[in-house]
Order: C-alpha cells, then structure tokens, then sequence
C-alpha cells in the first residue's frame, strides 16, 4: 500500500497520457495542445517533451495546476479569460492552431469554468477539435462513456453535441477509448499477455 501512489502512476495515468499523444501523432517539432492539467494531462505534458514537442501548451481553469506545468517549461492557458482558446494559442504561437492536441479531461468535468451553467459536457472535445489544424489529430483520452449517474438524458446514454459540422474542413481524426493493445483484449481492457 505504501507504493500504491507509484503503482497508479505507472500502471495507469502515465501510460494512459502517452497513448493520447501516440494518438495525436505527437512526435519531434510538434506543437502540442493539452486540454486538462489533471493527473493525467500533467503527464501528457510531461511525455510530451521527450517526445520532441517543439512546444507544449496547456489549458486549465486551476492555476495552482498550471503553475505545476509552467514550472516544467510549459506555456500555460488560464481558460478562466475572457478570450477564446484559439486566440490564446495564436498569442503564443503566432497561429491559432497546433498541429496535435488531447483531450484529458472528460465529460465529467463539464461543471467546472465560466460557462458551468449550461456547458455541453463535451465542450473540451469540442474545443480540442478546434484548436488543431487541418490534418492534424485529436487524442481523446477524457472518458465520454455512458454514465448512468449522470443528470442529462444525454450523458446517461453517452451521446454527446460534438461540433463536427465545423471541424469536418479540417479532415479530422479522432481516436479516444483504450490503447490498441488493449482493445484487441475486448472490453476487459487487459492486455494480451
Ligand atoms: N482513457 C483511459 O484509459 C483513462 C485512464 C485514466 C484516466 N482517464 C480519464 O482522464 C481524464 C482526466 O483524469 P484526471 O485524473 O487528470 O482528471 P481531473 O479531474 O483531476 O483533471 C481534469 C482537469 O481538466 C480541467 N478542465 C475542465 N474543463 C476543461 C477544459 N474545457 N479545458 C481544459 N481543461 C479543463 C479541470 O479543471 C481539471 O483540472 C478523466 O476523464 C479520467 O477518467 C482515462
């Protein structure tokens, strides 16, 4: 028990952040959007640099989180702003755009942020989506299942308002769920040994 902590991190958040990047084609010189500055994206971040990552931008309502990542050379978005995500991301870039970014935040924080009120429980995606270019892609590694707990219709069925009429331009490619591995195993999530 007293490495469970270790055991965690190794077996599950930081493996998991870097299957989003592996989705997202993040290899060297990519610029790279983390959406999320939880356990998880903290990780991704983190992954991201040996990586190649030529920059490393993350967003999140909680500056005491970003504060952790600016602290390991990342950029840092405070999505609290009054200013959409994209024109943050051109402020430091130059362009409003990455070329991969992933999602590691999930439907089940949708309540947090300035919209709280009637935010759409997939607004991180849809930001995710928006905010890389064309031919780029969009690791989903926030969890978007059915949740039967959850108080809209909608999420108890896991069916979510993605803006894909907007992203459809850019050709998009999406990949969220369990690494490969693991979905040949079938719906256990065990790897094959
Ligand atoms: N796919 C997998 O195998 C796998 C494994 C582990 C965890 N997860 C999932 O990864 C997600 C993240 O896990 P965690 O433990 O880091 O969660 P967390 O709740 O600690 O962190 C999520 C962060 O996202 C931030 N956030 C909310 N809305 C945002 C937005 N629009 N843009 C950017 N940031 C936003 C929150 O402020 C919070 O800091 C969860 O959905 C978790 O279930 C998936």
């Amino acid at each position: 028990m007293e490495k469970i902590r270790d055991l965690a991190l190794l077996s599950d958040i930081l493996p998991t952040a870097f299957h989003g990047l592996m989705e997202a084609g993040a290899k060297p010189g990519s610029t790279v959007y983390i959406a999320g500055a939880g356990p998880v994206g903290r990780c991704g971040a983190a992954a991201a640099r040996p990586l190649g990552a030529s920059c490393i931008i993350v967003g999140d309502y909680h500056q005491d989180r970003l504060d952790l990542v600016k602290n390991n050379g990342c950029e840092t978005i405070d999505l609290n702003q009054d200013v959409p995500l994209t024109d943050q991301i051109e402020a430091i870039l130059g362009e409003p755009m990455v070329d991969c970014a992933v999602d590691y935040v999930g439907s089940e924080a949708h309540g947090i942020g300035r919209e709280a009120e009637d935010m759409n429980p997939a607004y991180a995606i849809n930001q995710v989506m928006d905010a890389t270019r064309a031919g780029g892609a969009t690791g989903v590694i926030g969890v978007y299942g059915p949740n039967p707990l959850a108080s809209s219709k909608a999420e108890q069925e896991g069916t979510f308002s993605l803006d894909f009429g907007k992203a459809w331009i850019k050709s998009p490619r999406i990949t969220g769920g369990l690494p490969t591995s693991a979905r040949a195993a079938g719906s256990s999530g065990r790897a094959p040994l």
